[in-house]
């Protein structure tokens, strides 16, 4: 470890103590963190998605989605991610870089998710397929009543859960007068096995 590695080290907690923080704040700037992906030809694409589960020790975060999205077909061809995100008032960056283990319909983590999700978030995965061209925006539900299991069934066989295993950690703090960077390695199990203070 690098010189100042316990000020590295706490750094590094407190990075994943906001994470876990963003989960019980939807206001938290890390509430909804940038996937970017890349397609078969080489084309990255971001986009936001609402971060859903943190398992601090293992540095892994888990996301949800439709599995007939393009990000879907894009990880299962390359189960490779950046994840980033950026605190304003902190000015602090974090940026992840992972691999995305996929869990489609017919697994238990994936039933576990499910299980978990409110029947109005279940209605997420009802629609058409994403990206499926409209004549207008689908009105936005009248009802006051939450849906039936039995009416969002359909939605199950289509939703999707990514779990991002992070092999790096980029933070970067961008202070009046002071502005750090450091990097942050993990093991396959994700312990922290390396960090180092870098140039911005
Ligand atoms: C605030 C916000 C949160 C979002 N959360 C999710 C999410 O959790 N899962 C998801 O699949 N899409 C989410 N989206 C939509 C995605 O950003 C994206 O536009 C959509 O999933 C299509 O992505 P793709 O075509 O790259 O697959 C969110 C969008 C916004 C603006």
């Amino acid at each position: 470890m690098a010189e100042g590695a316990d000020t590295l080290a706490l750094l590094e907690h407190a990075a994943w103590a906001t994470l876990v923080q963003a989960l019980a704040n939807p206001a938290h700037p890390y509430r909804n963190l940038t996937l970017a992906t890349v397609d078969g030809d080489g084309h990255p694409h971001a986009r936001l998605l609402v971060l859903r589960e943190v398992d601090t020790s293992r540095r892994v975060l888990e996301f949800h989605t439709d599995t007939r999205s393009p990000k879907w077909v894009e990880l299962m061809g390359r189960p490779r991610l950046s994840v980033l995100g950026y605190d304003p008032v902190e000015r602090l960056q974090l940026r992840l870089r992972g691999t995305a283990q996929l869990y489609p319909p017919g697994s238990d983590a994936n039933a576990f998710a499910w299980s978990k999700l409110s029947a109005w978030t279940r209605t997420t995965y009802c629609g058409g397929p994403p990206g499926d061209s409209l004549a207008h925006p689908e009105p936005g539900s009248a009802r006051s009543n939450p849906p039936s299991e039995e009416e969002t069934e359909v939605g199950r066989e289509r939703f999707g859960v990514i779990e991002f295993q992070a092999m790096t950690l980029d933070w970067f703090e961008h202070k009046r007068g002071q502005v750090r960077r450091a990097v942050f390695q993990y093991s396959e199990s994700g312990s922290l096995a390396d960090s180092s203070w870098i140039a911005p």
